[in-house]
């Protein structure tokens, strides 16, 4: 989830968010608010190169903790100020399922209370996208780079130079 919005709205920030969510495992991204244009922009993603994340708009951040808890999901809020992930990394393996939270500009400080987990990724200020990449591949050991998306329409051909796509 990312939670809190701007003045002028970061799309490019928020279709990253939804980007990186996808390729590294998650299985959908909650926005306080967006565009319309980003489920689209998924739809499309999802058909040309497979899966189906999902990006769920206007719910609260309140909201989307209380139902994640309610599932069992560990909420996993990432801030500077946390606990370094590496040492918390190893409990959070441990969990089936988890909500992980992410900032834009400011965070309300009850989502720290909520949270059951307050994780940084350096006690030094970033990027919500890079905290989330570094997160979702540590909490997944790697896995998350094998996995492959059903039902795509193209696939790439890894190649070390050049571009091969094949049709599916
Ligand atoms: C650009 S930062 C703004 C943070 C804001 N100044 C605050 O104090 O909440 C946006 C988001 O990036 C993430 N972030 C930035 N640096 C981080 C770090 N070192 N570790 C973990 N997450 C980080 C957090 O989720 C944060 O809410």
């Amino acid at each position: 989830m990312r939670v809190g919005q701007r003045y002028v709205r970061d799309d490019r920030t928020l279709t990253h968010l939804c980007l990186v969510s996808r390729a590294l495992g998650a299985e959908s991204i909650y926005l306080e608010d967006a565009e319309k244009d980003v489920v689209g922009t998924l739809d499309a993603v999802n058909k040309t190169w497979g899966g189906d994340f999902k990006a769920v708009l206007g719910s609260s951040w309140r909201k989307v903790i209380q139902e994640a808890k309610k599932e069992g999901r560990k909420v996993v809020h990432l801030t500077m100020y946390g606990v370094p992930i590496q040492e918390a990394v190893e409990e959070l393996r441990k969990e089936e399922k988890l909500l992980v939270v992410v900032g834009g500009p400011k965070v309300p400080g009850k989502v720290y209370h909520e949270a059951d987990f307050n994780v940084s990724v350096t006690s030094q200020p970033h990027s919500e996208i890079a905290a989330l990449a570094i997160v979702l591949h540590e909490i997944q050991s790697g896995e998350e780079l094998k996995r492959t998306f059903q039902k795509s329409r193209l696939r790439i051909l890894p190649s070390a130079r050049g571009k091969r796509v094949v049709e599916n």
